[in-house]
């Protein structure tokens, strides 16, 4: 067997802090981090005892408790803008119910998305996240794409799909569904293509036009918030949209997702007897985990992120000076805690098509050999950083990857 074939994570048996461990026994550096939600890293000690303390009361009670208050008054304090907080178990699940709060509230039908972001994998959503350019069509209009087999075609005719931090191509998508779009919505920072952040001035242009056409301005925090900062991506760029969706780490690795935005839009779950359910909405242990995952985030007026953004940006910088050393043309986009590592000669990418139009080859070889070498990133090289990711997780990660490039280079 390989070395390299050794070190793939076939199976995870346990993780702790920083570090996941698999079933053949390789210790792995850990930047995929559940795909985000462990903020804390894997394991934090106040997270799972605030967990293990609530579990004799119970789990669900199909009824409010004071969990919920506590929690809904603990994020309203902190997130900006929400007048109303509304949970789910799932990003998938928050964003339907955002998506069918704004038909109601709007009495119009269709959702603009944009080409590269994902919001969960419902029929509904899961369109154009990730499409093959060959299918999607010119960038000035694309077509909206089917994400996976087994979705109804119907659910096309309810989307519109537009290329990202343009707003140029967003108005001419208006112009042509006059009068039709309930709400547009985004990741505020293109997380899922790219780690790209919006351009200048481009979040409130987008919110100024959707105020101008009469549709709800929807952001998918679900990756940014609590990550791009306690308060997420919206108060990173100073604009609040409508309603907000958040999940991953506002529980710290438990199952917890949520709706928080204006109060008329979200009164129609009573005025207008708008259907939101699921079982574990709410669920003790949830609310327990969110509320000492916050304790620990904003202790020491946020020291915990102050820390990680410390270790992030040297690791940002470093993997950048690294591939100047091994002569490799890879160029480092995004936040400290959530970035991207993209192989190419040209500009940054700025959306979807430039994105996917960087060298993927060479990304996966990347995340291969930085795999190789005890260090586990996404498969399109994108790395999530948690408050454990100390300055010696650091420096080890720099050396493997140090050795990573000499093996690509
Ligand atoms: C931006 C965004 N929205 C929604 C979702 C869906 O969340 P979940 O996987 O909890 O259903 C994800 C998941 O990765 C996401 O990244």
């Amino acid at each position: 067997m390989s070395a390299m074939r050794a070190r793939r994570c076939r199976c995870s048996s346990s993780a702790a802090r920083a570090r996941l461990y698999d079933v053949d026994g390789n210790v792995h550096i850990d930047y995929v981090l559940g795909n985000g939600p462990a903020i804390l890293g894997h394991a934090p000690k106040p997270v799972i005892d605030a967990v293990a303390r609530s579990l004799a009361l119970g789990q669900v009670y199909a009824g409010q408790h004071p969990g919920e208050t506590m929690l809904s008054e603990r994020l309203s304090a902190v997130l900006p803008g929400p007048e109303v907080v509304r949970f789910a178990t799932s990003g998938t699940e928050a964003v339907l119910m955002a998506m069918r709060l704004a038909r109601a509230f709007t009495g119009r039908t269709k959702i603009l998305k944009f080409e590269g972001h994902y919001h969960g994998w419902s029929d509904q959503a899961y369109i154009s996240a990730r499409p093959p350019l060959n299918e999607a069509g010119p960038a000035e209009s694309p077509v909206p794409v089917a994400g996976s087999p087994g979705m109804p075609k119907s659910v096309l005719d309810d989307v519109v799909v537009c290329g990202w931090n343009d707003l140029e191509r967003l108005k001419s998508a208006f112009d042509r569904h006059d009068g039709e779009i309930a709400a547009v919505i985004m990741e505020p920072v293109m997380v899922n293509g790219g780690a790209i952040p919006p351009g200048d001035g481009y979040l409130k242009g987008v919110r100024d036009l959707c105020r101008e056409k009469g549709a709800l301005f929807i952001c998918d925090e679900v990756i940014t918030g609590f990550r791009v900062g306690l308060r997420g991506a919206m108060a990173h760029f100073g604009v609040t949209a409508d309603l907000a969706i958040y999940a991953k780490a506002v529980a710290a690795g438990f199952p917890l997702a949520m709706v928080a935005g204006r109060r008329d839009v979200m009164d129609t779950l009573i005025d207008k007897g708008v259907m939101h359910g699921g079982t574990y909405n709410g669920n003790v242990q949830s609310m327990a985990a969110s509320l000492a995952a916050l304790d620990e985030l904003e202790r020491d007026d946020g020291a915990l992120y102050r820390s990680m953004e410390k270790c992030g940006t040297r690791l940002m910088r470093e993997l950048a000076a690294l591939g100047k050393k091994h002569k490799l043309p890879i160029k480092v986009q995004g936040f400290p805690a959530i970035f991207q590592t993209f192989f190419t000669d040209g500009p940054l990418p700025r959306n979807y098509r430039e994105s996917a139009a960087c060298d993927r080859d060479r990304a996966l070889a990347f995340h291969q050999a930085l795999q190789e070498e005890g260090v586990r990133v996404g498969q399109q090289a994108k790395w999530f950083l948690s408050t454990a990711h100390d300055e010696s997780v650091i420096d080890e990660t720099l050396a493997a990857a140090d050795r990573a490039m000499a093996k690509l280079a």
